[in-house]
């Protein structure tokens, strides 16, 4: 039995949303935190009433659930700190991006339980795509929780560990593409003459509101499409334009150059 459910390691952008999510899910004081910058940790701590670890093994020691959340570079140091510690009924969760289960199991036994996650940065409001991936240990109640977790961020989905450089490349990278898209179109309007402010306001709400349209009403892209370009009309013409300037062949090579990057990456670690 150990003291805590969930031990958060790394309290920054994403580590701090998960905290949030987690206290509403299970309580404050089911969890504990460890960050190495301890004006963050305590503030974090105040803020969400959690206790604190005094380091990384301590948190071990405490913790059912082990979620790692530091960054890629350094997260060889928390594994090297903590991996001789681990125990086969706890599971660790790492969210860092590139870091595949065989690089984890250079630390933690490959007979233990881990998970690799990758989301997005609009986890930070609650509407994340997110991707688990587990090893054969992970049992069905404890990928339950896990799958809990994230789903208080946003949408998640599972999947085996290969499909996770696609992923990068399409949901994790994503939101960079959609902020250049709506940048692009909020141009096209300043360009036609709106003031900034609103034409950024229109092109947001455009791609936010498409987005939830397709998804509410579980449609298909090409039929919502077809719906709202009326024959010889503005839509259609912008379209073929788009079309011509193979905006759709774009969109598909810089998802396949994400994802062969972040295979590179991979097997550099
Ligand atoms: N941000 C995103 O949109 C996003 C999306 C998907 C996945 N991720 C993944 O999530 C992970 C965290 O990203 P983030 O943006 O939240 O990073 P972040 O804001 O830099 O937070 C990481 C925290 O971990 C602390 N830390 C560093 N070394 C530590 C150690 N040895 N032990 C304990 N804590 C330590 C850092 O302290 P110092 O600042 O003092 O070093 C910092 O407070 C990354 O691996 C990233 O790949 C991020």
């Amino acid at each position: 039995m150990y003291e805590k459910k969930l031990g958060i390691i790394g309290i920054g952008k994403i580590g701090s949303t998960l905290l949030k999510a987690a206290v509403k899910l299970i309580g404050a004081d089911k969890i504990t935190t460890y960050d190495i910058n301890t004006e963050v940790l305590n503030s974090t701590s105040k803020i969400y009433k959690v206790d604190t670890s005094a380091n990384n093994m301590e948190l071990v020691e405490k913790s059912k659930y082990i979620l790692i959340a530091v960054l890629p570079q350094v997260i060889d140091d928390v594994l090297g700190e903590i991996g001789k510690l681990i125990k086969k009924d706890q599971i660790i969760i790492s969210i860092a991006a590139g870091v595949s289960i065989s690089h984890i199991n250079r630390f933690i036994s490959e007979e233990y339980q881990i998970v690799r996650v990758m989301s997005n940065v609009a986890a930070l409001i609650g509407e994340a795509a997110t991707a688990i991936s587990k090893n054969r240990h992970v049992n069905q109640e404890n990928l339950k929780f896990i799958l809990n977790l994230f789903k208080s961020v946003g949408l998640v989905v599972e999947l085996d560990e290969r499909h996770l450089d696609a992923v990068t490349g399409l949901s994790g990278s994503g939101p960079a593409y959609i902020f250049l898209i709506i940048e692009a179109l909020a141009d096209g309007g300043v360009k036609m003459g709106l003031p900034r402010e609103v034409a950024l306001k229109l092109s947001a709400q455009t791609v936010l509101g498409s987005a939830k349209l397709l998804l509410e009403t579980n449609s298909h892209p090409a039929a919502l499409k077809d719906k709202v370009a009326s024959p010889g009309g503005t839509t259609i013409t912008a379209l073929h334009l788009l079309e011509s300037d193979k905006l759709r062949a774009s969109l598909i090579t810089a998802v396949e150059a994400a994802t062969k990057k972040s295979r590179a990456l991979n097997t550099q670690k």
